[in-house]
């Protein structure tokens, strides 16, 4: 059969990849985009953001039900769960989002193979699998995201002993849980599971939880954390785990195995650059295993793009979107950016916590004069009303100009305070511009606007 051509071809059909097919075809060009999974949307949508929150929603209603509408004056008797419906509505979600992804394919005329998509040397990609066809095209956008990285010693058996995809299908709640890594993915599904009934043991390398956050998040959502029950273990090295029947034992150096009914293994992602012929086209790893771009995301090998995952950056799924619309734009108009500084990043506990631009941390790191301004939500009367008054807006600014360099909260609706900083911080807003921006009352909006103005 003879070769298809098409002017661009994704592999991956993640945030990153879909949207750059999406942004392609709008822009006019003959696009594809290859998934090996018949449904659409990759690791956040299947497997990984979407699920994870329809499970965060769930399980925080019913605990909210059991232990916080008494105080609203709401009497609801036994409050109980039924498991099963939560992961069939946490499924239909799933469901909704792939498909409307696909027919947004339909919509813009993106071509869509199902199969394994690989290079084949310049131009050409072989796609393996139900639509076994050779394509070429003169763009090639690699967006195949990211896996789980593995740790040495510890037995993953998809089961009793597994990753974030596992545990957010479990049948059963486990009687007791073991996390190993406090990130993102230990933080948030540790939370559904206790909540849940399960007793979480978090075990965590480091010092502290959640790396990457400011340091006083941190500090702030561990002693929050706690107090919900779950157990911390910092400074932990995990040297193994293993199944047994329906018994899992973690062993860690210097300490007495923990002995557990499931074991979440969450140490961090890697770039899924296996199977995809890098090789075909000499491109090379760097030292952490992801693949060297500049900044228009072409990498050493002529018109072979990669975003997302698979590049240098946070693994997060917006990151991806925002390059896979920025690299089409690149190829197709010549102008296309991504401000790295203006990221959000959210953690989807309860409370949430969430982050964009530079840390505490790394500002004094970098020896950069900076101010703090901080407001609690134990004094804003939106916070009050909804009995969610724990937490803090921190705001840092350059010393001297006043600009705004970082914007990390912890508390109620954190995630979507967040959007208001990014913004600031993408036009590159002082303090002081947010402190004489009307916010409305009573709003928790209203904590950052304080934190402005402090
Ligand atoms: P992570 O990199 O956020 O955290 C992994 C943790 O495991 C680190 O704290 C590390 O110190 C610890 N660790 C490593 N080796 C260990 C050992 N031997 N024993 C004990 N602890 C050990 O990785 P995570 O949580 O797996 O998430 C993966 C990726 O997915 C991240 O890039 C994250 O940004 C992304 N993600 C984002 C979410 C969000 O934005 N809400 C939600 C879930 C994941």
């Amino acid at each position: 059969m003879a070769n298809v051509q098409h002017d661009l071809i994704v592999i991956g059909a993640g945030p990153g990849g879909y949207i750059a097919a999406i942004r392609a075809a709008q822009l006019g060009l003959n696009a594809a985009c290859i998934d090996e999974n018949p449904e659409l949307g990759g690791t956040c949508l299947r497997v990984g953001c979407i699920p994870s929150k329809a499970l965060l929603e769930s399980s925080q209603r019913y605990h909210a039900a059991k232990h916080d509408l008494a105080a609203h004056g709401v009497q609801t008797g036994e409050v109980s769960f039924d498991l099963s419906a939560m992961m069939k509505r946490k499924e239909k979600i799933v469901g909704s989002l792939t498909r409307g992804v696909a027919s947004l394919f339909k919509k813009y005329g993106v071509t869509r193979y199902t199969g394994r998509g690989r290079l084949d040397g310049p131009g050409t990609v072989r796609v393996e699998g139900p639509d076994a066809v050779t394509l070429n095209a003169k763009h090639i956008v690699l967006a195949a995201g990211s896996v789980p990285a593995p740790l040495p010693g510890v037995e993953v058996d998809g089961d009793r002993i597994g990753g974030s995809t596992e545990a957010l299908s479990w049948p059963e709640v486990p009687g007791r849980l073991v996390v190993i890594g406090a990130g993102s993915i230990g933080m948030e599904l540790g939370c559904v599971w206790a909540r849940l009934g399960a007793r979480v043991t978090v075990l965590e390398y480091l010092d502290r939880i959640l790396p990457g956050m400011d340091g006083e998040i941190s500090r702030e959502a561990q002693k929050i954390f706690k107090k919900q029950g779950i157990e911390f273990q910092l400074g932990t090295k995990v040297t193994g785990a293993r199944a047994n029947g329906a018994q899992c034992t973690v062993d860690i150096a210097g300490a007495e195995p923990i002995v557990c009914h499931r074991v979440l293994l969450c140490v961090g992602r890697r770039a899924n650059t296996q199977g995809l012929g890098l090789e075909s086209v000499r491109i090379e790893l760097d030292k952490t295993g992801r693949i060297p771009v500049d900044e228009k995301w072409a990498t050493s090998a002529a018109g072979v793009y990669a975003i997302g995952d698979l590049v240098r950056g946070p693994m997060l799924a917006h990151k991806a979107e925002e390059e896979g619309a920025a690299c089409v734009e690149r190829i197709v108009t010549g102008y296309g950016h991504v401000n790295y500084d203006a990221i959000p990043g959210v953690v989807y506990t309860h409370p949430e916590a969430a982050s964009v631009g530079k840390t505490e941390e790394e500002l004094a790191g970098a020896g950069v004069p900076y101010k703090i301004g901080k407001a609690i939500y134990f004094s804003n009367g939106r916070a009050k009303a909804l009995g969610d008054t724990e937490g803090f807006v921190k705001i840092l600014t350059h010393k001297d100009t006043d600009r705004i360099l970082g914007v990390h909260i912890l508390g109620a609706q954190a995630g979507d305070l967040i959007a208001e900083a990014a913004a600031a911080i993408n036009f590159g807003a002082s303090a002081e511009d947010l402190a004489h921006t009307s916010h409305a009352h009573p709003s928790l909006a209203e904590i950052v606007k304080e934190a402005a103005l402090a």
